[in-house]
């Protein structure tokens, strides 16, 4: 499918971190509300999550992992042609992704930010694609990045425990269609479930003139209804990596390392045996980090490529998955050179 429609094919070309400075222990937390180490650890396998400190925001990690990735790349800032910032918690409603143009100095590029949830960063990786694969732009940043903790309802044990702060970055850029890396993908979404997993407006009817009125309020806590979420996630993911395989003419057996949203220890153990796939071939860094959204699957690929668990020709089979809900799954071959 991929190469016959398309004239231009995609690399990725570098990776970055943007990993915050405060730390959360289980240990921690068990003072916070009733739960234990061995409870966390056993249902998620996290054992400690970051957190953004004083002085620290989205646009501060998210630059963080953008030089990162632009210093791997050996690329320059202002040779930048399209920043995508896939985020839930923006430093501002209207957008962050130019508050990090500006930090790093990409002021040659478009910048706007992109919000599906957990799914965010394998959204933004086919957005860039198409971007690049029109002819459009040449050079991606595409940064991953979320600040949950300030959204979590830290006296929800249900919650809390799940999530901390993370981001990280690729520079995706043009290559030609015989060295096209993104071999395969299919997205998905399905708002019937959206109130399993929300982080929702609410608010009220005041009036601001005669009988006019607006609503105003506030975005309330995370809620979530955890089962339903891991039940979906279990079932829809292997389903999406196989249809995404299916399109880049490959089976699981081609799979050198399995990367997902880093969300449940269980969930990436289920999905890697659905897929017949050992456990030696899933990345995980999970136990570090908890969830952190957007963040998780660039922040666990820029750690595999850093420890040189990733060679080149490697095939990896991406997923994200989470509130919408959204899922969908992007198969990279892993080529750090354009
Ligand atoms: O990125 C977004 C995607 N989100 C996810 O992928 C989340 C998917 N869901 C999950 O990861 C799991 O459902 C959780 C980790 C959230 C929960 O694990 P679970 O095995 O589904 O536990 P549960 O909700 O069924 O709760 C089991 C028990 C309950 O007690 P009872 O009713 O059996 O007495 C809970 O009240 O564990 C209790 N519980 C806790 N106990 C100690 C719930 N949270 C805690 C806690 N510590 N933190």
């Amino acid at each position: 499918m991929r190469n016959e429609l398309y004239s231009a094919g995609i690399a990725i070309t570098g990776s970055g971190s943007g990993i915050p400075s405060g730390r959360l222990t289980n240990q921690d937390l068990a003072q916070m509300v009733e739960t234990s180490d061995e409870w966390i650890t056993t249902r998620t396998g996290i054992k400690q999550r970051c957190l953004t400190a004083s002085g620290e925001s989205l646009k501060t990690i998210g630059a963080q992992a953008a030089h990162q990735a632009l210093a791997m790349a050996q690329v320059a800032p202002e040779e930048i042609d399209l920043l995508i910032l896939a985020t839930s918690t923006p430093d501002d409603l209207f957008g962050s992704a130019v508050s990090i143009q500006t930090a790093i100095g990409a002021n040659h590029a478009v910048a706007f930010d992109l919000t599906a949830a957990c799914s965010g960063f394998v959204f933004g990786l086919v957005n860039s694609a198409q971007f690049i694969r029109t002819g459009a732009y040449q050079k991606v940043l595409l940064i991953g990045a979320d600040v949950l903790s300030r959204w979590v309802d830290w006296s929800d044990r249900s919650t809390c425990i799940l999530f901390g702060d993370g981001a990280g970055a690729v520079v995706i850029e043009a290559t030609s269609a015989e060295r096209d890396r993104l071999l395969g993908f299919e997205l998905c979404s399905d708002g019937q479930l959206s109130h399993t997993l929300n982080l929702g407006y609410h608010g009220s009817e005041k009036t601001i003139v005669d009988s006019i009125e607006v609503n105003q309020g506030h975005y309330q806590p995370i809620t979530m209804k955890g089962k339903e979420v891991y039940r979906f996630a279990v079932e829809k993911v292997p389903e999406v990596i196989s249809k995404a395989l299916f399109h880049a003419d490959l089976t699981s057996e081609d799979v050198d390392w399995l990367l997902l949203h880093q969300a449940n220890q269980r969930i990436m153990d289920a999905v890697a045996q659905r897929l017949s796939l050992p456990p030696e071939r899933v990345i995980s860094n999970l136990a570090n980090f908890g969830n952190t959204s957007a963040g998780s699957i660039p922040l666990a690929l820029d750690e595999a490529q850093r420890a040189g668990k990733l060679q080149s020709g490697d095939i990896i089979a991406m997923s994200g998955f989470g509130a919408g809900l959204t899922w969908g799954s992007a198969i990279v071959q892993w080529q750090i050179e354009p």
